[in-house]
């Protein structure tokens, strides 16, 4: 299991220093969630912050737009240094269209659902995304609970890809602790998000480590 430590949890006036703690624990991305205020109730962070971490650590930058009309901002996250872009569904008037924005500027391309949006309607996508970011908690902030059907959707994911050989990984993201990692790691994810469980631990090499299972 791979681990993408949200950055939304880290001390934003420290936020070089929280970005190499978790580096040096063992973090494989640093997951970085741009919210809007129209798609989620809630502001956080822009591309400026992405060319800014890119100085500042090596690791692959994965973005997590949570906004609306995501194609007016692609090029200015790609342009900032982002490795992944994954936009939501729900967010997306036209989902190849923005996925192949993506793709143009030579990022990896992921899709996102919310809980409560089932997988076949990415079933059209799903071919020519690098990512599927399963959702477990409604979008918008860290610190909630992890919702327990969404499993099933992670699992029917591997299945499909599987059948179908597609080449997508498996992220998860919201309410990430030890034990929920364990529950997606069995159904076939690939990478955790988590943001409150390592920020708020008191050893973070360890919360690290007991994601990866
Ligand atoms: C939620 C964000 C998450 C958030 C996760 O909308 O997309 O990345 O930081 O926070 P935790 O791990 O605290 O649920
Ligand atoms: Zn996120």
């Amino acid at each position: 299991m791979k681990v993408a430590p949200s950055i939304l949890s880290a001390d934003f006036a420290n936020l070089q220093r929280d970005v190499e703690r978790v580096e040096q624990a063992g973090a494989d991305w640093i997951h970085i969630d741009a919210m809007d205020g129209h798609f989620v109730p809630n502001l956080t962070l822009g591309a400026n912050i992405v060319s800014a971490l890119k100085k500042v650590t090596t690791l692959p930058l994965d973005c997590h737009l949570m906004i609306a009309n995501p194609e007016q901002y692609i090029s200015d996250f790609a342009k900032a240094g982002a490795d992944v872009i994954t936009v939501h569904y729900e967010a997306s008037q036209h989902l190849h269209r923005v996925i192949q924005q993506i793709k143009d500027c030579k990022v990896k391309a992921g899709v996102a659902v919310n809980p409560a949006t089932p997988v076949c309607v990415i079933e059209p996508i799903l071919q020519d995304v690098d990512l599927v970011l399963v959702m477990s908690v409604n979008p918008g902030f860290g610190g909630q609970s992890f919702i327990d059907s969404t499993l099933s959707k992670m699992k029917q994911l591997d299945e499909l890809r599987k059948k179908h050989g597609y080449h997508y990984v498996i992220q998860v993201d919201g309410g990430i602790n030890n034990q929920t990692a364990k529950s997606c790691q069995d159904v076939g994810v690939d990478i955790v998000v988590a943001g409150s469980y390592i920020y708020q631990s008191k050893e973070i090499p360890q919360a690290i480590a007991s994601l990866k299972g």
